[in-house]
Protein backbone atom coordinates (compact mmCIF):
# COMPACT_ATOMS: atom_id res chain seq x y z
CA UNK A 1 0.00 0.00 0.00
CA UNK A 2 1.20 3.55 -1.04
CA UNK A 3 2.20 5.82 2.03
CA UNK A 4 0.23 8.69 2.78
CA UNK A 5 1.90 12.11 3.98
CA UNK A 6 0.03 15.05 5.24
CA UNK A 7 1.11 18.22 5.85
CA UNK A 8 -0.79 19.63 8.66
CA UNK A 9 -1.06 23.37 9.85
CA UNK A 10 -2.36 24.65 13.00
CA UNK A 11 -2.20 28.26 13.74
CA UNK A 12 -5.88 28.62 16.22
CA UNK A 13 -4.29 30.38 19.15
CA UNK A 14 -0.91 30.95 20.08
CA UNK A 15 1.18 28.42 18.33
CA UNK A 16 2.04 28.30 14.88
CA UNK A 17 2.67 24.87 14.01
CA UNK A 18 3.25 22.81 10.98
CA UNK A 19 3.63 19.12 10.78
CA UNK A 20 4.16 15.97 8.19
CA UNK A 21 3.07 12.40 9.73
CA UNK A 22 3.28 9.50 7.64
CA UNK A 23 0.00 7.16 7.82
CA UNK A 24 -1.68 8.90 10.37
CA UNK A 25 0.49 8.15 13.20
CA UNK A 26 4.22 8.35 12.11
CA UNK A 27 5.54 11.79 13.33
CA UNK A 28 8.06 12.40 10.30
CA UNK A 29 8.39 16.12 11.58
CA UNK A 30 6.33 18.54 13.86
CA UNK A 31 7.51 21.82 14.60
CA UNK A 32 5.76 24.35 16.63
CA UNK A 33 6.39 28.25 17.55
CA UNK A 34 5.18 28.86 21.09
CA UNK A 35 4.03 32.82 21.73
CA UNK A 36 3.43 32.16 25.19
CA UNK A 37 6.29 34.45 26.39
CA UNK A 38 4.86 37.49 24.13
CA UNK A 39 1.16 37.03 25.63
CA UNK A 40 2.06 36.43 29.43
CA UNK A 41 3.02 39.61 29.68
CA UNK A 42 -0.91 40.58 29.03
CA UNK A 43 -1.98 37.53 31.38
CA UNK A 44 -3.91 35.86 28.31
CA UNK A 45 -3.88 35.51 24.91
CA UNK A 46 -4.07 39.17 22.71
CA UNK A 47 -5.64 38.16 19.98
CA UNK A 48 -4.78 40.98 17.27
CA UNK A 49 -0.53 40.11 18.71
CA UNK A 50 -1.39 36.48 18.12
CA UNK A 51 -2.50 37.17 14.61
CA UNK A 52 0.47 39.37 13.38
CA UNK A 53 3.06 37.05 14.88
CA UNK A 54 1.65 33.65 13.30
CA UNK A 55 1.95 36.03 10.03
CA UNK A 56 5.87 36.68 10.77
CA UNK A 57 6.29 33.05 12.00
CA UNK A 58 4.26 30.78 9.10
CA UNK A 59 6.73 30.66 6.41
CA UNK A 60 9.58 29.82 9.02
CA UNK A 61 8.00 27.26 10.58
CA UNK A 62 7.15 25.49 7.78
CA UNK A 63 10.46 25.65 5.99
CA UNK A 64 12.06 24.52 9.47
CA UNK A 65 9.44 21.60 9.06
CA UNK A 66 10.21 20.72 5.59
CA UNK A 67 13.60 21.02 6.58
CA UNK A 68 13.43 18.29 9.42
CA UNK A 69 11.62 16.13 7.58
CA UNK A 70 13.84 16.43 4.62
CA UNK A 71 10.89 16.56 2.17
CA UNK A 72 9.28 18.86 -0.26
CA UNK A 73 5.83 20.12 -0.55
CA UNK A 74 5.66 18.04 -4.01
CA UNK A 75 6.00 14.44 -2.07
CA UNK A 76 3.14 15.45 0.37
CA UNK A 77 -0.10 13.88 -0.62
CA UNK A 78 -2.42 16.55 0.88
CA UNK A 79 -2.88 19.57 3.04
CA UNK A 80 -4.91 19.38 6.01
CA UNK A 81 -5.83 23.10 8.02
CA UNK A 82 -7.38 23.96 11.31
CA UNK A 83 -10.52 25.63 9.89
CA UNK A 84 -12.10 26.62 13.18
CA UNK A 85 -12.90 26.98 15.85
CA UNK A 86 -10.03 29.27 17.25
CA UNK A 87 -9.21 32.73 17.06
CA UNK A 88 -10.15 34.57 13.98
CA UNK A 89 -7.72 35.91 12.84
CA UNK A 90 -5.00 33.49 13.70
CA UNK A 91 -7.03 30.45 11.70
CA UNK A 92 -7.42 32.98 8.51
CA UNK A 93 -3.16 33.20 8.79
CA UNK A 94 -2.97 29.13 8.77
CA UNK A 95 -5.81 28.77 6.26
CA UNK A 96 -4.36 31.20 3.55
CA UNK A 97 -0.66 29.34 4.04
CA UNK A 98 -3.06 26.34 3.22
CA UNK A 99 -4.88 27.44 0.42
CA UNK A 100 -1.91 29.25 -1.45
CA UNK A 101 0.24 25.75 -0.84
CA UNK A 102 -2.63 23.77 -2.07
CA UNK A 103 -3.41 25.89 -5.22
CA UNK A 104 0.54 26.16 -5.90
CA UNK A 105 0.97 22.02 -5.85
CA UNK A 106 -2.55 21.06 -6.97
CA UNK A 107 -2.63 19.16 -3.53
CA UNK A 108 -5.90 18.05 -1.91
CA UNK A 109 -6.84 20.62 1.21
CA UNK A 110 -8.45 18.60 4.25
CA UNK A 111 -10.63 20.77 6.51
CA UNK A 112 -9.70 19.73 10.30
CA UNK A 113 -11.82 20.97 13.41
CA UNK A 114 -9.86 21.79 16.02
CA UNK A 115 -11.16 19.33 18.62
CA UNK A 116 -10.70 16.75 16.14
CA UNK A 117 -7.83 17.48 15.95
CA UNK A 118 -7.36 16.96 19.42
CA UNK A 119 -8.83 13.97 19.76
CA UNK A 120 -6.85 12.42 17.04
CA UNK A 121 -3.41 13.14 19.26
CA UNK A 122 -4.12 10.01 20.45
CA UNK A 123 -3.93 7.96 17.23
CA UNK A 124 -0.20 9.28 16.93
CA UNK A 125 0.42 6.55 20.20
CA UNK A 126 -1.90 3.81 18.70
CA UNK A 127 -5.10 3.60 16.30
CA UNK A 128 -8.22 4.59 17.68
CA UNK A 129 -10.65 1.34 18.66
CA UNK A 130 -14.29 1.99 18.53
CA UNK A 131 -16.64 2.45 20.18
CA UNK A 132 -14.79 4.94 22.31
CA UNK A 133 -15.30 7.84 25.33
CA UNK A 134 -13.33 11.17 24.21
CA UNK A 135 -13.03 13.64 26.97
CA UNK A 136 -12.04 16.56 25.55
CA UNK A 137 -10.36 19.22 28.32
CA UNK A 138 -9.09 22.01 26.60
CA UNK A 139 -8.89 26.26 26.96
CA UNK A 140 -12.00 26.64 24.91
CA UNK A 141 -13.76 23.05 25.38
CA UNK A 142 -14.62 20.07 28.14
CA UNK A 143 -16.81 17.43 26.46
CA UNK A 144 -17.80 13.86 26.40
CA UNK A 145 -17.79 12.34 22.74
CA UNK A 146 -18.85 9.07 21.98
CA UNK A 147 -17.38 7.78 18.90
CA UNK A 148 -18.46 4.68 16.76
CA UNK A 149 -16.31 5.13 13.82
CA UNK A 150 -13.62 7.54 12.47
CA UNK A 151 -15.12 11.16 12.19
CA UNK A 152 -18.71 10.20 14.03
CA UNK A 153 -19.06 12.40 16.69
CA UNK A 154 -21.76 12.19 19.28
CA UNK A 155 -21.58 14.65 21.80
CA UNK A 156 -23.22 13.53 25.59
CA UNK A 157 -22.45 16.30 27.18
CA UNK A 158 -20.68 19.43 27.60
CA UNK A 159 -19.76 22.69 30.19
CA UNK A 160 -22.49 24.59 30.71
CA UNK A 161 -20.54 27.67 31.36
CA UNK A 162 -16.71 27.73 31.45
CA UNK A 163 -14.34 25.36 30.27
CA UNK A 164 -11.78 23.38 32.67
CA UNK A 165 -8.78 24.84 31.40
CA UNK A 166 -10.28 28.46 31.21
CA UNK A 167 -11.37 27.78 34.75
CA UNK A 168 -7.53 27.16 35.46
CA UNK A 169 -6.23 29.66 33.82
CA UNK A 170 -8.31 32.36 35.93
CA UNK A 171 -7.76 30.27 39.61
CA UNK A 172 -3.86 31.03 38.22
CA UNK A 173 -5.03 34.85 37.53
CA UNK A 174 -6.61 35.25 40.92
CA UNK A 175 -3.19 33.32 42.98
CA UNK A 176 -1.04 35.70 40.50
CA UNK A 177 0.54 33.44 38.86
CA UNK A 178 1.71 33.64 34.89
CA UNK A 179 -0.53 33.12 32.12
CA UNK A 180 -0.98 30.26 30.76
CA UNK A 181 -2.15 29.29 34.35
CA UNK A 182 -3.22 25.68 34.17
CA UNK A 183 0.96 24.18 34.14
CA UNK A 184 1.75 26.37 36.89
CA UNK A 185 -1.26 25.56 39.49
CA UNK A 186 -0.38 21.82 38.22
CA UNK A 187 3.50 22.49 39.21
CA UNK A 188 2.49 24.55 43.01
CA UNK A 189 0.01 21.59 43.73
CA UNK A 190 2.93 19.51 44.59
CA UNK A 191 3.98 21.68 47.25
CA UNK A 192 0.46 21.83 48.57
CA UNK A 193 -2.44 20.16 50.95
CA UNK A 194 -6.22 20.10 50.37
CA UNK A 195 -6.96 22.44 53.63
CA UNK A 196 -9.49 24.52 51.61
CA UNK A 197 -12.92 23.49 50.77
CA UNK A 198 -14.53 24.14 47.40
CA UNK A 199 -17.71 23.01 46.07
CA UNK A 200 -17.85 20.17 43.53
CA UNK A 201 -19.72 21.39 40.70
CA UNK A 202 -22.54 19.98 39.31
CA UNK A 203 -23.09 16.53 41.06
CA UNK A 204 -25.83 15.52 38.82
CA UNK A 205 -26.81 12.66 36.76
CA UNK A 206 -26.02 14.48 33.41
CA UNK A 207 -22.80 14.41 31.15
CA UNK A 208 -22.27 18.01 31.53
CA UNK A 209 -20.16 20.24 33.82
CA UNK A 210 -19.77 23.55 35.14
CA UNK A 211 -16.49 25.53 36.40
CA UNK A 212 -17.95 29.13 36.58
CA UNK A 213 -19.30 28.62 40.49
CA UNK A 214 -15.48 26.68 40.76
CA UNK A 215 -14.35 29.78 39.89
CA UNK A 216 -16.94 31.93 41.53
CA UNK A 217 -15.54 30.27 45.06
CA UNK A 218 -11.99 30.71 44.41
CA UNK A 219 -12.28 34.44 43.56
CA UNK A 220 -14.31 34.81 46.83
CA UNK A 221 -11.99 32.90 49.04
CA UNK A 222 -9.54 34.95 48.50
CA UNK A 223 -11.04 38.15 48.81
CA UNK A 224 -12.85 36.45 52.08
CA UNK A 225 -8.85 35.73 53.34
CA UNK A 226 -7.64 39.60 51.89
CA UNK A 227 -10.69 41.13 54.05
CA UNK A 228 -9.57 38.97 56.83
CA UNK A 229 -6.17 39.50 56.60
CA UNK A 230 -4.67 36.20 56.49
CA UNK A 231 -2.30 35.54 53.33
CA UNK A 232 -3.54 33.37 50.63
CA UNK A 233 -1.91 29.74 51.16
CA UNK A 234 -1.28 29.08 46.95
CA UNK A 235 0.19 25.94 47.09
CA UNK A 236 -2.76 24.70 49.62
CA UNK A 237 -5.12 26.76 47.30
CA UNK A 238 -3.68 25.10 44.07
CA UNK A 239 -3.94 21.40 45.38
CA UNK A 240 -7.62 21.59 46.78
CA UNK A 241 -8.71 23.74 43.28
CA UNK A 242 -7.11 20.92 41.30
CA UNK A 243 -8.55 17.88 43.03
CA UNK A 244 -12.12 18.89 42.80
CA UNK A 245 -11.85 19.66 39.16
CA UNK A 246 -10.33 16.79 38.29
CA UNK A 247 -13.33 14.68 40.34
CA UNK A 248 -15.84 16.90 38.42
CA UNK A 249 -14.61 15.39 34.83
CA UNK A 250 -13.28 11.84 36.51
CA UNK A 251 -16.40 11.02 37.56
CA UNK A 252 -19.08 12.20 34.68
CA UNK A 253 -16.52 10.49 32.31
CA UNK A 254 -17.22 7.16 34.19
CA UNK A 255 -20.23 7.67 34.75
CA UNK A 256 -20.60 8.00 30.60
CA UNK A 257 -18.25 4.70 30.49
CA UNK A 258 -20.48 2.61 32.56
CA UNK A 259 -23.71 3.61 30.96
CA UNK A 260 -23.12 3.24 27.54
CA UNK A 261 -20.90 0.12 28.62
CA UNK A 262 -17.76 1.82 26.21
CA UNK A 263 -14.34 -0.17 26.79
CA UNK A 264 -12.32 2.38 25.36
CA UNK A 265 -11.27 6.20 26.76
CA UNK A 266 -9.30 8.77 24.84
CA UNK A 267 -8.55 12.20 26.71
CA UNK A 268 -7.69 15.04 23.87
CA UNK A 269 -6.57 18.70 24.52
CA UNK A 270 -4.42 20.92 26.54
CA UNK A 271 -5.82 20.46 30.05
CA UNK A 272 -4.91 16.47 29.41
CA UNK A 273 -1.54 17.36 29.83
CA UNK A 274 -2.77 18.02 33.68
CA UNK A 275 -0.20 15.38 36.15
CA UNK A 276 -3.65 14.82 38.61
CA UNK A 277 -5.84 14.51 35.63
CA UNK A 278 -3.73 11.86 34.04
CA UNK A 279 -3.06 9.84 37.13
CA UNK A 280 -6.76 10.08 38.65
CA UNK A 281 -8.40 8.98 35.19
CA UNK A 282 -6.14 6.22 34.29
CA UNK A 283 -6.70 5.08 37.92
CA UNK A 284 -10.29 4.91 37.35
CA UNK A 285 -9.85 3.46 34.17
CA UNK A 286 -8.33 0.84 35.32
CA UNK A 287 -10.82 0.26 38.27
CA UNK A 288 -13.60 -0.21 35.87
CA UNK A 289 -11.66 -2.19 33.34
CA UNK A 290 -11.62 0.67 30.56
CA UNK A 291 -8.70 0.71 27.91
CA UNK A 292 -7.09 4.39 28.21
CA UNK A 293 -5.35 6.69 26.09
CA UNK A 294 -3.83 9.85 27.04
CA UNK A 295 -1.32 11.13 24.23
CA UNK A 296 2.03 12.45 25.36
CA UNK A 297 2.90 15.60 26.68
CA UNK A 298 3.66 17.11 23.52
CA UNK A 299 0.19 16.27 21.69
CA UNK A 300 -1.67 17.19 24.41
CA UNK A 301 -1.77 21.53 23.67
CA UNK A 302 -2.09 23.26 20.04
CA UNK A 303 0.68 21.25 17.78
CA UNK A 304 -0.19 20.62 13.84
CA UNK A 305 0.80 16.39 14.22
CA UNK A 306 -2.82 15.74 15.83
CA UNK A 307 -4.27 18.16 12.74
CA UNK A 308 -2.15 16.01 10.10
CA UNK A 309 -3.10 12.85 11.89
CA UNK A 310 -7.06 13.56 11.83
CA UNK A 311 -6.38 14.90 8.48
CA UNK A 312 -5.31 11.83 7.46
CA UNK A 313 -8.22 9.65 8.35
CA UNK A 314 -10.50 12.77 6.96
CA UNK A 315 -8.27 12.26 3.66
CA UNK A 316 -9.55 8.56 3.47
CA UNK A 317 -12.70 9.00 4.06
CA UNK A 318 -12.59 11.68 1.01
CA UNK A 319 -13.08 14.95 2.54
CA UNK A 320 -12.23 17.83 0.71
CA UNK A 321 -12.39 21.70 0.89
CA UNK A 322 -12.54 23.66 -1.77
CA UNK A 323 -10.72 27.79 -1.55
CA UNK A 324 -13.69 29.02 -0.87
CA UNK A 325 -13.52 27.31 2.90
CA UNK A 326 -13.49 29.98 5.43
CA UNK A 327 -12.46 30.33 9.53
CA UNK A 328 -14.85 29.80 12.02
CA UNK A 329 -14.57 31.45 15.48
CA UNK A 330 -16.73 28.83 16.77
CA UNK A 331 -18.35 25.57 14.91
CA UNK A 332 -19.99 22.11 16.27
CA UNK A 333 -17.42 19.12 16.19
CA UNK A 334 -17.37 17.40 12.81
O1 LIG B 1 -5.71 22.61 23.91
P1 LIG B 1 -5.03 23.85 24.29
O2 LIG B 1 -3.56 23.97 24.01
O3 LIG B 1 -5.71 25.08 23.60
C1 LIG B 1 -7.08 25.11 23.35
O4 LIG B 1 -7.48 24.52 22.32
O5 LIG B 1 -7.79 25.65 24.21
O6 LIG B 1 -5.31 24.06 25.83
C2 LIG B 1 -4.81 25.14 26.55
C3 LIG B 1 -5.26 25.02 27.98
C4 LIG B 1 -4.92 26.23 28.81
O7 LIG B 1 -6.08 26.61 29.52
C5 LIG B 1 -3.83 25.72 29.75
O8 LIG B 1 -3.81 26.37 31.00
C6 LIG B 1 -4.24 24.27 29.90
O9 LIG B 1 -4.62 23.87 28.60
N1 LIG B 1 -3.13 23.42 30.37
C7 LIG B 1 -3.13 22.80 31.57
C8 LIG B 1 -1.89 22.14 31.67
N2 LIG B 1 -1.18 22.37 30.52
C9 LIG B 1 -1.96 23.16 29.73
N3 LIG B 1 -4.06 22.77 32.54
C10 LIG B 1 -3.77 22.09 33.64
N4 LIG B 1 -2.61 21.44 33.83
C11 LIG B 1 -1.63 21.43 32.89
N5 LIG B 1 -0.49 20.78 33.10
ZN1 LIG C 1 -6.45 23.30 21.39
Amino acid sequence: MKDIYILGIESSCDETSVSIIKNGSEDIATVISSQIDIHKEYGGVVPEIASRHHVKNVTFVLEECLEKAQMTIEEVDAIAITYGPGLIGSLLIGLETAKTLAYLYHKPLIPVHHIAGHIYANSLVKPLEFPLLALVVSGGHTELIEMKDHFDFQKLGGTLDDAIGECYDKVARVMELEYPGGPKIDKLSKEGKDTYHLPIPLKDDSYNFSFSGLKSAVINLSHNEAQRGNTLRKADLATSFQKVAVESVTSKTRKALLDKNIKHLIVAGGVAANSILREQIIKMAEEIGVDVSVPPLKYCTDNAAMIASAGYYAYKLGKRANFSLNSLSSDPLK
